[in-house]
């Protein structure tokens, strides 16, 4: 997934830009560039991060009240300076920065280079540009239609921002399947594949839908329409996104920041849904839907990584509370396998951003098969919370380290309530218990806090293990999905290749990988499968691993067998995993440090992936 940015005004264009793609550098960062009108076009761009843009552009001609920039993750062709973004179209009037696939791009190409076209770089985007040239000298036509025809012909998810250097006045963006904001400033307009950037210079922005595309003008004009040239009225909303909130708060890195606003973000998520003292639990998406979610066969939950774990989690609850039959999806699997969905089922979508292209297109497939749709998303606005019939945002605030942590114990929170309401309304678990898991949901912030006091100690274990190659995490029930998490958050910011098993799977293999240099992590806070955890771990020590395992304060056995034991405050089973995944973050995080990788911005990733 790609950043965007553009901007039109009275302002110098170049720092403004530069700071947006800072702002966005989180969504891709292999390479970055910029393109900026006065009088002459021009653009620069470079392999690498946006500071090296800095560098590489820094002697040159930065002047411009119009521009757009672009920071990578690379789809087509390989991270370098060629195929960095902005394209210019081969007669250099004509630039483009792309976030999306085109799928036809080849046939295009080939019918372009026919057409006398030639190209430089080994992207889609590039072909995009010359095909707007072509139809725009074909049929004379000014930009945006030149820009419209050209979309009547692709295929394949865009947000594109399009300038003219014949037209100086105008920018044009368009989306489809990958997302583009507005923001409406005095006498100027921003454009950004997020609200982020937008968030110091505007509160009033408009999410373009697919299919439309819009034209901002230096005089203040705004016109979308869609592909068939229907004017649409512009959508004008309110951001409550706050700049402090993009800041890193004096913390070293943004994903240190997030899992330590935990105990402050499981308290937002919760707030106005939970009340312990008065003994209720309201969730405002599902009073549409209470019905078809009470009754519905099952719940088929889609989604992507760490937001799969979340899915998973609730597996747990909602058949063990609820008593509804689940099925934990990877919407990339789901998307493809023509599965068996109809009316009486409920897809459940969980996801940070609200744009990763598969569970978003599991989505659509499931909206064509008559279900009902629910989304668990935090970036309000996004794709999937439009395109979902109900849904809960996880309000934890703006996520831009690109491992998941604050909204991962987001999405089990709000999981989790649900999973208790619809337990205590279909009757399958008693007032009492309902009422000790409120209470106890309340205190959850607290004891992640108390977990967080411990950071010292697992930095220390951090320390021992950070040279390992290989790591293994295994957990029972509800922290099955805690080891897959924890072992993900490991292997995707510090490089070492880590697994999560079921505890009892480990005897039907991965327990041949288990010698001196293999460092188990065991979540072992279960009291229903307390005796077969103590003897997973008893095999694990057998063959000489090295335990670290995650036990309830006061424990007595573990500790004695384990060679590091983490501590973590006890609570009732169902709400384990809010507190057992802490350490694992902490731990993946020091790991990192210690081994000298870019927690924030690890590579090859990108914070959404917005392409299949
Ligand atoms: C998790 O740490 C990763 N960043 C990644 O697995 C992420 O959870 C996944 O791409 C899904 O993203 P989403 O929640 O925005 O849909």
């Amino acid at each position: 997934m790609c950043g965007i940015v553009a901007y039109i005004g009275k302002k110098q264009a170049y720092p403004i830009l530069i700071n947006g793609l800072k702002r966005l550098e989180y969504r891709g960062y292999d390479s970055a560039g910029i393109a900026i009108q006065n009088g002459t076009l021009n653009v620069y761009k470079c392999k690498g991060k946006v500071n090296d843009l800095i560098k590489h552009a820094q002697s040159k001609n930065l002047e411009g009240t119009i521009g757009m920039g672009h920071t990578r993750w690379a789809t087509h062709g390989k991270p370098d300076d060629i195929n960095a973004h902005p394209h210019q179209s081969g007669n250099g009037r004509l630039v483009i920065i792309h976030n999306g696939i085109i799928e036809n791009y080849a046939v295009l190409k080939e019918t372009l280079i026919k057409a006398g076209h030639t190209f430089t770089s080994q992207t889609d985007t590039e072909v995009l540009i010359h095909l707007i040239e072509e139809l725009q000298s074909q049929g004379n036509l000014p930009v945006e239609e030149a820009v419209r025809a050209a979309l009547a012909k692709v295929v394949g998810a865009y947000a594109i921002v399009v300038m003219d250097r014949e037209d100086p006045n105008k920018l044009v963006a368009a989306r489809k399947a990958s997302p583009l904001v507005l923001g409406i400033g005095q006498d100027e307009f921003h454009i950004a594949s997020d609200a982020t950037p937008l968030v110091e210079h505007t509160n009033n922005v408009v999410y373009l839908n697919d299919g439309e595309i819009a034209v901002v003008t230096r005089d203040g004009e705004m016109q979308i329409k869609t592909i068939d040239n229907k004017v649409q009225t512009p959508f004008i909303q309110e951001l409550d996104l706050k700049i402090e909130e993009m800041e890193k708060g004096g913390y070293e890195h943004f994903m240190l920041k997030e899992i330590y606003e935990q105990p402050k973000t499981i308290a937002e998520c919760m707030r106005g849904r939970l009340n312990a003292g008065e003994g209720w639990i309201r969730v405002g998406g599902l009073a549409t839907c209470m019905e078809r979610i009470s009754n519905a066969d099952r719940l088929i939950i889609a989604a992507c990584g760490t937001s799969w774990h979340a899915g998973l989690v609730a597996e747990y609850l909602f058949e063990e509370l609820a008593r509804i039959p689940v099925e934990v999806e990877y919407a990339s699997e789901l998307r493809y396998r023509n599965p068996i969905i109809g009316k009486k089922d409920v897809v459940i979508a969980i996801s940070q951003s609200g744009e990763t292209a598969d569970t978003l297109s599991a989505l659509e497939l499931a909206k064509d098969k008559g279900a009902l749709l629910y989304g668990i998303v935090n970036s309000v606005g996004s794709s999937i919370a439009r395109i979902t019939d109900a849904g809960s945002y996880i309000h934890v605030g703006p996520e831009i380290g690109v491992a998941s942590t604050k909204a991962f114990t987001g999405q089990v929170t709000l999981l989790s309530m649900m999973a208790i309401h619809l337990g205590y309304r279909k009757g399958t678990i008693p007032k009492t218990y309902y009422q000790t898991l409120v209470e106890e949901m309340e205190n959850i912030p607290n004891k992640v806090a108390k977990i967080l006091e411990s950071s010292k100690k697992i930095e220390y274990i951090a320390s021992e293990i950070k040279d390992a190659n290989n790591a293994l995490f295994l957990g029972r029930g509800y922290n099955f999905p805690i080891a897959l998490e924890g072992a993900l958050k490991l292997k995707e910011i510090s490089y070492i290749h880590a697994e999560g098993y079921p505890a009892a799977e480990m005897k039907h293999g991965p327990i041949a990988l288990i010698d001196e240099n293999m460092p188990v992590i065991v979540i072992a806070t279960n009291k229903s499968a307390y005796e077969k955890i103590v003897s997973n771990i008893q095999e694990v020590k057998a063959r000489k691993g090295v335990v670290i395992a995650i036990v309830t304060e006061g424990e007595s056995v573990i500790s004695k067998i384990a060679d590091y034991t983490i501590e973590i405050p006890d609570t009732e089973e169902p709400l384990t995993p809010l507190l057992s995944v802490i350490p694992l973050q902490i731990l993946s995080y020091h790991v990192a440090l210690m081994r000298g990788c870019n927690v924030d911005q690890p590579r090859n990733l990108a914070k959404s992936v917005t392409v299949e």
